[in-house]
């Protein structure tokens, strides 16, 4: 028989999240500048030299490669005044507002895994960026998960209005895949036209209904209501997980993977994908706003289908580790190359933003 949960609300959620909304209000710009401060201390030096990747400085890698994923997606966005402003202000006050870009480096970390020798790939792992943006933007209006901070920064529709974040949120999305055909540059040592039309068509199908916005509104529609296993498992691998799991594969692709290869990190990014929605939902409960730059408590606030409310906390840790080490695992073909690809799998479920 499958097991059916019943993911209770904690109060009305109308109600609690009325409360968070005046909290919120009641929060000046002097705790946004704090919450930022708070993220940015928390970035730790952390190695663990038993375990695969474990010797690996995997803060410094994420912080070398979050400044090359900020410079290119600086210069690809349009400036803010640019007209008509509230679109571009709206956008760059999403964008540029302290994300991971965990998407983008896994991608940049997959192609490296494959040999990294094709050069041009950065537009991709922009793209990546753009989509998950669009997809935070949208999933913070009110008619979604109604969310007033995100990444230590009041949301996009607080500021600028729920037409302003939709359409700053279609924006992105479009430009995602002119940014895509950017890899397609006719110059020596480019990813082939035929592996960016390969890559266009995983990024579409990651993001589409197919898999994130499947998710989503599996999700959106779990509020409250009985789920069954395999309906978490649907909405978290989709919402969250194909988007990782394309990053991954649209690394390999543009490096001109082996179909081993390939193979290797779409099981790696379905695997870490999953876990990632894990941590996303355990740090919910056990996380503190200044640092992860979002209210916390919201998912039982909103009886949301939760690893944590069908499993509990410390089965639901316990998946994500083990989803984890699958992960790493399937790495085997890619030898040393894989190190920062082993980190980072240990990051995902580790880390505290
Ligand atoms: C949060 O993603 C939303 C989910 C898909 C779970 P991140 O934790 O990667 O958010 P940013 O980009 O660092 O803000
Ligand atoms: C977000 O999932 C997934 C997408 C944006 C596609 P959540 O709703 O659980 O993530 P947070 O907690 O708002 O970041
Ligand atoms: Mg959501
Ligand atoms: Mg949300």
């Amino acid at each position: 028989m499958k097991k059916r949960v019943k993911v209770k609300k904690k109060a009305s959620s109308a109600r609690r999240l009325g409360r968070m909304k005046t909290k919120a209000k009641t929060r000046d710009r002097k705790a946004v500048s704090r919450a930022t401060r708070a993220r940015k201390k928390t970035k730790k030096k952390r190695t663990s030299p038993s375990r695969p990747g474990g010797a690996f400085q995997v803060s410094a890698y994420l912080e070398a490669k979050r400044k090359l994923v900020d410079a290119a997606l600086e210069e690809a966005l349009p400036r803010k005044d640019y007209f008509p402003a509230k679109l571009h202000s709206a956008i760059r006050h999403s964008v540029f507002s302290g994300g991971k870009r965990l998407r983008p480096v896994l991608l940049l970390a997959a192609a490296e895994a494959c040999g990294g020798k094709k050069s041009n790939i950065m537009p991709a792992a922009c793209a990546l960026e753009c989509i998950h943006t669009y997809s935070l933007l949208h999933d913070d209006l009110p008619a979604m998960d109604d969310d007033a901070w995100r990444r230590g920064q009041p949301t996009c529709h607080k500021v600028f209005g729920e037409a302003a974040a939709i359409l700053a949120g279609d924006a992105l999305l479009t430009f995602a895949f002119e940014l895509m055909s950017k890899c397609a540059a006719p110059a020596k040592g480019t990813p082939a036209a035929a592996a960016v039309l390969d890559a266009i068509r995983v990024l579409a199908q990651s993001a589409g209904m197919a898999g994130m916005v499947g998710g989503q509104m599996a999700d959106v529609d779990a509020e409250g209501q009985d789920v069954n296993i395999p309906m978490l498992q649907y909405i978290h691998t989709h919402k969250t997980g194909r988007i990782i799991q394309g990053a991954l594969r649209i690394g390999g692709i543009l490096a001109g993977a082996t179909s081993e290869q390939l193979k290797a990190l779409s099981l790696y990014g379905e695997a870490a994908g999953l876990a990632f929605q894990i941590a996303d939902d355990i740090l919910n409960i056990v996380g503190k706003m200044p640092q992860l730059g979002k209210e916390v408590g919201t998912d039982a606030a909103l009886g949301k289908a939760t690893y944590p409310a069908v499993y509990g906390l410390e089965e639901s840790k316990k998946q994500a580790l083990s989803l984890t080490e699958k992960a790493v695992r399937a790495l085997k073909p890619f030898g040393k190359k894989a190190e920062p690809l082993q980190a980072l799998a240990y990051y995902i479920v580790e880390r505290e933003v």
